[in-house]
C-alpha cells in the first residue's frame, strides 16, 4: 500500500470567500496564505500549509482530493503503475505543484469520472490555532479526514483504487434502496497507509456536486455539539442527525455546506494500528444509533 493519506481537497465555488467564511465561522478552520492559484481561498486545519483550496469558478462543486505519496520513489512508481495499466496520467507543472505546496503533483481520472490527484513532498506549514477555542482536528499522518465519492461504475472504480493505488478494503456496506424502484445502495470503504478506518468511500450513485460527503474529525464530543449549534445558527440544512456509525464507530452529524457540499463532522472514529491483523467487514447496517436522514429528494 503506498498512499499515505488524503492531504488536501480542492473545491470550486462561485464565491470562494463565502465558503472560507463558513469554514472559519462554523468549522473552526483557519485562513492560509495564498499559494498562487488566482482567486482561490486556502484554508488550514492543522500545521500543514493548507488542507482545502477553494477555487473561483462558474459552478459549486468538488474538484479533487490530493493523496500524499510517502516519497518521490512511491510517486514515480504510482505513475508507472497507472501507465502500465493504460490509465492516462497528467503530470502537473511546477506551477501546479507550487499552488498545492508540494514538490510534484500528477492526476488521473477514475472509472466513474472522479479526478484524482497525488503528490509527494508537502511544504512545511507552521503553528496552527483552530477557531472557537477547539483543540483542532484529528489529522496529522491520518490526513485531513475522509471523503465518499460517487462511483456509479462501482466495481471498476473499486478495482482502480484497490489494484492500481493499493487501497485496502475496510468495509463493504449494503443498504436498502433509497426509494422504491431504485437499486440497493452500496458504500465501499477503503483505507490508506494510516490508522484511520477509511480514507475513501465509494457510493454506487452519482451526485451533481461531485462528492457525497467530506469528513472532518474533532477531538471531543462537546466540540462536535458546539459545531452542530453553529451549523444550526448558520441556517445550514442538517441531513443526518447525530448518530454512531457501525463500521468506523464515528459519532457524527451531516449537513450541507455552502454550494450543497455534503459535510460530516464527527468524533471517536476507529483507528486500526495494525492493518495486517484487520479483517475487512461486510455490513448491512450503517449505524448503531441515530443518523436519521433528512435528504431532500430531487424533484420534490
Ligand atoms: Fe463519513
Amino acid at each position: 500500500m503506498s498512499v499515505a493519506n488524503l492531504g488536501y481537497v480542492i473545491l470550486e465555488m462561485q464565491d470562494p470567500s463565502a465558503w472560507a467564511k463558513f469554514a472559519k465561522d462554523v468549522l473552526g478552520f483557519g485562513g492560509a496564505r495564498s499559494f498562487g492559484e488566482k482567486g482561490a481561498k486556502y484554508l488550514r486545519m492543522d500545521n500543514a500549509p493548507f488542507r482545502y483550496m477553494i477555487r473561483k469558478g462558474t459552478a459549486d462543486r468538488f474538484v479533487a482530493g490530493g493523496y500524499q505519496m510517502p516519497s518521490k520513489k512511491a510517486f514515480e512508481a504510482q505513475i508507472a503503475a497507472f501507465e502500465k495499466a493504460k490509465v492516462i496520467v497528467m503530470r502537473g507543472s511546477d506551477k501546479d505543484a507550487a499552488h498545492r505546496a508540494v514538490k510534484a503533483v500528477a492526476s488521473v481520472v477514475d472509472p466513474s469520472g472522479n479526478l484524482v490527484e497525488f503528490y509527494y513532498g508537502r511544504d512545511k506549514g507552521g503553528d496552527f490555532k483552530a477557531g472557537h477555542g477547539i483543540k483542532g482536528f484529528k489529522t496529522g499522518q491520518m490526513g485531513l479526514g475522509h471523503m465518499v465519492l460517487p462511483a456509479p461504475e462501482t466495481q471498476k472504480t473499486i478495482n482502480f483504487y484497490r489494484k492500481l493505488m493499493g487501497f485496502g478494503v475496510s468495509d463493504d456496506l449494503s443498504l436498502p434502496a433509497f426509494a422504491e424502484g431504485l437499486p440497493k445502495q452500496r458504500i465501499y470503504f477503503m483505507h490508506a497507509d494510516n490508522p484511520r478506518h477509511h480514507t475513501l468511500g465509494l457510493y454506487n450513485f452519482p451526485n451533481p456536486t461531485g462528492v457525497i460527503h467530506l469528513m472532518a474529525e474533532m477531538n471531543n464530543m462537546d466540540e462536535v455539539g458546539h459545531c452542530m449549534d453553529r451549523v444550526k445558527k448558520a441556517g445550514l440544512h442538517i441531513f443526518a442527525s447525530l448518530g454512531r456509525h457501525a463500521n468506523d464507530e464515528m459519532i457524527s452529524f451531516y449537513f450541507f455546506a455552502p454550494g450543497g457540499i455534503g459535510f460530516e463532522v464527527g468524533y471517536d472514529g476507529k483507528q486500526i494500528k495494525d492493518w495486517s491483523k484487520f479483517k475487512p467487514t461486510k455490513s448491512t447496517v450503517g449505524d448503531i444509533w441515530g443518523h436519521e436522514y433528512d435528504v431532500p429528494v430531487v424533484g420534490e
